[in-house]
């Protein structure tokens, strides 16, 4: 794989045809912590009323700290899993009195925070930060699979280091925001769970699967 070639032509593609979505406005990483909290077991398009209401309610880290947990369990209502609502706050107030309301932007620091684990550490850090970290979750490692040829069972917990550290040698240092949000879009828009859009994809000419026809039996997921 040629990675400058394969960088330029993935974070081209994602400039041009990036969906418009209401946590792309900014980089402020309360913004970015919440839509990917918000992401985690729900679809974008379920997800993008209650990210602009819960913003309206809750526009800041402070006023997410001092509001009563039944107001926020309440904006949660309908996405379900409400421990990453109370995470959410937990971590928020943390936030608030330890780092003086400031999202921490080291790796070690962020991924203290409760509810952050390595993918959502890795968004913020390289979404609002621009520090090249990676943000490895299902879609990522799918997408990967197939650009190289990656033939670990995504279903086992230890796959997620390989491609951490698979993206640590891609990832672009100019714009890894770009870079990490490029491969979630390919893997929404193009490179999907079930009969991926190749003839379509802006990086066919770097993906081993494609080359080897292979796409259609790739990522390798045992079944639990
Ligand atoms: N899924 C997870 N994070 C996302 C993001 N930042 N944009 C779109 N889809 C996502």
């Amino acid at each position: 794989i040629d990675i400058d070639r394969f960088r330029e032509d993935l974070i081209s593609w994602f400039r041009h045809e990036q969906r418009s979505l209401p946590w792309r406005e900014d980089q402020d990483p309360y913004k970015v912590w919440v839509s990917e909290i918000m992401l985690q077991q729900t679809r974008v398009d379920t997800v993008i009323p209650y990210f602009l209401r819960f913003m309206e309610q809750f526009p800041t880290i402070e006023a997410l700290a001092d509001a009563d947990e039944d107001k926020v369990l309440k904006a949660w209502e309908g996405l379900g899993y409400y421990s990453r609502a109370r995470n959410l706050q937990a971590a928020v107030r943390e936030v608030k009195e330890k780092y003086n309301g400031v999202v921490p932007d080291s790796p070690k620091e962020i991924a203290g925070l409760k509810g952050v684990g390595p993918y959502t550490a890795g968004a913020i850090l390289s979404i609002a930060y621009g520090i090249p970290e990676p943000a490895v979750d299902g879609n990522v490692m799918r997408v990967l699979s197939r650009i190289l040829l990656i033939r670990e069972d995504i279903a086992k917990p230890s796959s997620r280091r390989i491609f951490e550290e698979a993206v640590r040698k891609l990832i672009s240092h100019e714009s890894p925001s770009d870079f990490n949000q490029a491969l979630m879009e390919l893997g929404a828009l193009i490179c999907t769970p079930t009969s991926p859009s190749c003839l379509l994809c802006p990086v066919r000419d770097h993906c081993q699967a494609f080359h080897e026809g292979e796409q259609n039996n790739l990522p390798i997921k045992a079944k639990k």
